[in-house]
């Protein structure tokens, strides 16, 4: 399932970049190589984001 459309970025490469170190969606655009156009994904990404950083903490207690 693809997250950004203008790109191609696939949800798993959203997910790589996410485990990579992204922590907000101009990290995932560079470590996909390419750039926001025409941002409708961002919400997306930020939410993915926003998910990992949850599920990290609720592994950390
Ligand atoms: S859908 Fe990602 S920049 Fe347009």
């Amino acid at each position: 399932m693809y997250v950004c459309n203008c790109n191609g970025i696939r949800e798993r490469e959203v997910r790589a970049a996410i485990d990579a170190g992204a922590r907000k969606p101009a990290h995932i655009f560079a470590h996909a190589k390419c750039e926001a156009q025409c941002a409708r994904c961002v919400c997306d990404m930020r939410r993915m984001i926003q998910d990992n950083r949850q599920a990290m903490a609720l592994a950390a207690e």
